[in-house]
């Protein structure tokens, strides 16, 4: 198997570039629509880049969380050369999520988000969720990691789990009555934190 080194030189880059992918496509599309060009967003454009970025943003985190089960399981540790990378992708694609719905959806009217924030339980979920990212984010460099200990940065980074199930909470209740989707990823996150249990009580 490929060295740490040569990992980070070589697939860490093209996970980069890959993980770029969607906001790129969703960059362009826009780009067409302002231009009057056609594009790929559909007869609800802002409702589309709503979702396609909650979606990428719930992906990174599940993906990220996955990786310390892989590197485990494939007894490849370069893997986890890759973690800080997915939760931060995690976060852009979050905000991107934000930015959209601020934007597209309510104009900047930054009033009608806190009414948002109060009136429907999903956004105050996906709220919460955004929130307790933040100091995941800030405190992702080694800088940090040094200044606040390998202790608490383990035991903070832990909300990683609680982000994860608001992000899919708030994915179910937005969809209304159960549909598949919403569920398939409750059904990953399962998984992912019952290993998490398994490997901490049960080894
Ligand atoms: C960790 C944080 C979050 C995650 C993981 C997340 C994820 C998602 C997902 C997966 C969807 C459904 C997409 C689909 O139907 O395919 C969604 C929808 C939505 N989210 Fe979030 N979200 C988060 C935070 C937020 C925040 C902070 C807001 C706004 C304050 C927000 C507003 C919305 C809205 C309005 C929709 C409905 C989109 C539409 O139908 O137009 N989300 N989100």
């Amino acid at each position: 198997m490929m060295k740490a080194q040569t990992f980070k030189r070589t697939v860490k880059p093209i996970v980069f570039m890959t993980a770029l992918i969607p906001f790129a496509w969703l960059a362009y599309q826009w780009m067409n629509a302002y231009s009057g060009l056609p594009h790929g967003l559909g007869f609800n454009p802002q409702e589309t880049s709503n979702r396609f970025s909650g979606d990428w943003a719930l992906r990174f985190l599940l993906i990220g969380l996955a990786i310390r089960p892989l590197a485990k399981i494939t007894h490849y540790n370069p893997l986890l050369l890759l973690r800080r990378m997915m939760g931060l992708f995690a976060f852009f694609y979050v905000t991107v999520h934000l930015t959209s719905y601020i934007w597209l959806d309510l104009a900047f009217a930054w009033a009608d988000l806190w009414a948002d924030i109060l009136k429907r339980l999903y956004i105050t979920l996906g709220m919460v969720a955004f929130i307790l990212l933040i100091p995941l984010a800030l405190t992702s460099t080694k800088a940090m990691i040094k200044r606040i200990g390998a202790k608490r940065w383990q035991s903070l980074h832990r909300s990683v789990y609680l982000i994860s199930i608001l992000g899919i909470i708030h994915f179910i209740m937005m969809r209304k009555g159960l549909q598949i989707e919403p569920l398939i990823y409750a059904g990953v996150l399962s998984v992912l934190l019952g290993y998490r249990v398994k490997a901490k009580y049960f080894k």
